[in-house]
């Protein structure tokens, strides 16, 4: 099988990084000061395997019991939690696309298919995407997606749980960063579940948390699969800091939606075509240029954005929102290429 080629982490050389979605803020002060005290009291005993101190103060953010919460060592533990419960070999896993390519890899790893219902032009999605057969055992949707930044609405995504009869995992790694979540559907249908991550909105890539909300019998069968001990005691600490900061979560979040709104007015000046965001991306192409030769010399001058090309749909860059001034460098030096 082909591997997950996550986006380039360059570890050396000073670059402008805006390839794979972090936050451009540092995590809250809290954070530290809770990683600094986990390091010197708590690394000689295992870590809490159920995470219940995060759980209980994520329960309160998000109105819902702790017994909801599922703890993962980033999200994409939990898709693979949830991958492996509920997929077996020759059994099928659908996915919108464009999206996350890494859906993908997780059916391969179990010897399962998977299936890809393509967005329409606009990145809504028609009926084929709650069509039920025999072996469709798992289906994921971002939301916000990836790399389109767009969202589809509460309301429609019930309407295709309620079609199904497998789990629909609605994946809101972005979804700090868009006006509304699917907590509440979880409420209303056993068979959906959320995933989040502390990686973007809380600027914790580096700490590697995630987690899930689903009901209490789907956590207990979930909990089955999961390795004992998939959060350590140093990220427990930091997550359960960042989530009981709001304030923090907040105001970054209000930056970065600022800057993303006037990038994306910017690059449609320069002639690129970029959809609605909703996350703290951009997704930008161009009908009558090449973007790959953009994606090269932004490289060059130390600016890295992702360029995706999607087979049977097309190509472009996937900026991720930095701050203002790494924006505008971004920008100006788009703008020098193309003039
Ligand atoms: C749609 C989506 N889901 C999940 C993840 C995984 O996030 P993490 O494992 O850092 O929590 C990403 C990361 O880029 C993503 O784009």
């Amino acid at each position: 099988m082909q591997p997950y080629v996550p986006g380039e982490q360059p570890q050396g050389g000073k670059f402008i990084k805006l390839n794979t979605n972090e936050n451009p803020y540092p995590p809250s002060p809290k954070v530290i000061a809770a990683i600094q005290e986990a390091a010197v009291a708590r690394l000689e005993r295992y870590p809490d395997p159920l995470g219940t101190a995060f759980r209980i103060r994520a329960a309160e953010v998000l109105g819902v019991e702790p017994d909801w919460i599922l703890c993962g060592n980033g999200s994409d533990d939990i898709l693979t939690i949830v991958t492996r419960a509920f997929v077996g070999s020759g059994e099928k896993l659908r996915l919108p696309y464009p999206s996350y390519i890494l859906y993908r890899t997780l059916a391969q790893l179990q010897g399962a298919a998977w299936e890809e219902v393509h967005f329409n032009a606009d990145f809504s999605l028609d009926t084929a995407f709650s069509e039920m057969h025999e072996r469709l055992k798992l289906v994921f949707l971002p939301n916000p997606n990836s790399p389109s930044g767009t969202v589809i609405a509460p309301e429609v995504i019930a309407a295709f749980a309620d079609q199904l009869d497998c789990p629909l995992l609605v994946d809101e790694a972005y979804g700090d960063f868009a006006e509304f979540n699917c907590i509440e559907l979880v409420k209303q249908n056993p068979r959906i579940m959320v995933s989040r991550t502390l990686s973007k909105s809380y600027g914790l890539a580096g700490l590697r948390f995630g987690f899930l909300v689903a009901q209490p019998e789907m956590i207990q069968m979930l909990r089955k699969v999961k390795d004992s001990y998939n959060c350590d005691a140093i990220s427990l600490a930091g997550a359960t800091a960042a989530i009981d900061d709001q304030a923090w979560l907040l105001s970054n979040r209000a930056k970065i939606i600022a800057t993303r709104e006037s990038m994306a007015e910017r690059l449609r000046a320069l002639g690129f075509e970029v959809t609605d965001s909703h996350a703290n991306f951009v997704w930008c192409t161009m009908r009558d240029r090449p973007v790959q030769p953009l994606y090269e010399s932004l490289k060059r001058d130390k600016v890295l954005v992702r360029y995706m090309n999607y087979a049977g749909w097309g190509d472009g860059l996937r900026i991720s929102v930095g701050t203002d001034d790494q924006a505008d460098a971004c920008i100006e030096l788009l703008k020098s290429y193309m003039s």
